[in-house]
């Protein structure tokens, strides 16, 4: 898989364990930025991520900020996006198992690398279940429409 990756400056300091963890899985993954300690806004690397799952430029993504929160509420504004903020490793799987999230989002002001290690490897080692979630996800989108 490709999986792309996106952070601000809060979430950079995450980076290169979650490529650890991709490249360790015998991914490919595509850096988006930001790729320095500069202040930006995460609206736009949530967007950046979006946009190259949705152009099947790349499978799956990881978000990065200060706390995956405002990064996640940013990519879940994007139609066809399913992103979960993940803190621990159950989530993590679960957002792959029953969500068929196609992005995580964590923060580097609150999860460790080694954790964050740990969930990318889950995330990406997961395989959605279906079945039943399938319809629960299927109602998910269908709320883009309301
Ligand atoms: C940036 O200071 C910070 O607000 C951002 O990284 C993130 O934590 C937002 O949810």
């Amino acid at each position: 898989m490709k999986i792309a990756i996106g952070c601000d400056h809060g979430g950079i300091v995450l980076k290169d364990n979650v490529i650890k963890a991709i490249v360790d899985l015998g991914h490919e993954f595509i850096d988006l930025g930001c790729y320095d300690l500069s202040s930006v806004d995460y609206p736009d690397y949530a967007k950046k991520v979006c946009d190259a799952i949705l152009a099947g430029e790349a499978d799956k993504g990881v978000l990065l900020c200060g706390t995956g929160i405002g990064i996640s509420i940013a990519a879940n504004k994007v139609k066809g996006i399913r992103c979960a903020h993940v803190t621990d490793n159950f989530s993590a799987q679960m957002s792959a198992e029953h969500n068929n999230a196609q992005i995580i989002a964590m923060g580097g002001r609150i999860t460790s690398g080694e954790d964050a290690y740990t969930f990318t490897k889950t995330f990406l080692s997961t395989a959605f279940a279906g079945g039943r979630h399938a319809l629960r996800v299927d109602k998910i989108m269908a709320l883009e429409n309301n």
